[in-house]
């Protein structure tokens, strides 16, 4: 996979548009910082030196796969105690650590990955940073890491070698959501209720109503 490394960039997801728009696919685009740097819902990241912001992208493939085997890869590659909050977010003790923005483009994925590790995050309290956690850490061990992993975990979904069931059962395991009553804010309505279950569809609620289940790119937010 090729690799683009730039010290500035509007967003790496918007740079990887562009590069489509060229014919490009299967490369790799990181940035030391973003000045427009994109988070889900139209929010936006904070991209100071010191963190991981990149995007990959790849044909189609494997798209429903992605929102649920970036998130467990990503936890392997810091080696922390945190957990994913639905759909992708990861948190420590609540403060979100990490975010995943995937972007369907032409008939590529993009695959938008930030990672809080050593950057100012303007005291901003519901983030957190793999410094705070860990004491010293280098971001160029961290994406070698992530690197590593992701190019091995496709390989094997390429080959067969991982079967799609083993991939959710990681991903329940990590998640802070199944369980627990929560709020899903929808383009036209809230729903209340008690997560019972997550896949590669969507996710599904216990609610007064009896049991719904919503895709996950239905789903606007959660509380
Ligand atoms: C979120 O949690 O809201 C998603 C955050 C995604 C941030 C990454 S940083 C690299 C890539 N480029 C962007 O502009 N956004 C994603």
């Amino acid at each position: 996979m090729k690799i683009i490394k730039l010290k500035e960039v509007d967003s790496t997801n918007e740079y990887a548009k562009r590069l489509i728009d060229e014919g490009e696919s299967n490369f790799l685009v990181i940035a030391d910082k973003q000045y427009k740097g994109k988070g889900r819902l139209r929010r936006t990241w904070l991209s100071k030196p010191g963190g991981l912001y990149f995007s990959i992208v790849l044909e189609n493939k494997f798209s429903y796969i992605f929102p649920i085997l970036i998130p467990i890869l990503i936890i392997k590659a810091i080696d922390v105690d945190a957990k994913i909050k639905f759909p992708n977010d990861i948190v420590y003790k609540g403060k979100k650590l990490s975010g995943i923005l995937i972007e369907h483009y032409k008939d590529k994925i993009i695959v938008g990955i930030g990672i809080n590790v050593e950057n100012d995050l303007e005291g901003l309290d519901v983030a957190i940073s793999l410094k705070e956690i860990k004491g010293e850490v280098k971001k160029e061990e961290i994406f070698n890491n992530f690197l590593n992993l992701f190019l091995d975990y496709y390989k094997k979904l390429l080959s067969g070698e991982i079967r799609e069931e083993e991939i959710l059962k990681e991903y329940k395991k990590l998640s802070e959501t199944i369980g627990r009553y929560v709020k899903l804010t929808l383009p036209n309505e809230e729903v209340r209720g008690t997560v019972f279950d997550i896949d590669f569809e969507g996710i599904s609620l216990a609610t007064e109503e009896g049991i719904r289940k919503f895709p996950i790119g239905d789903v606007k937010n959660l509380r």
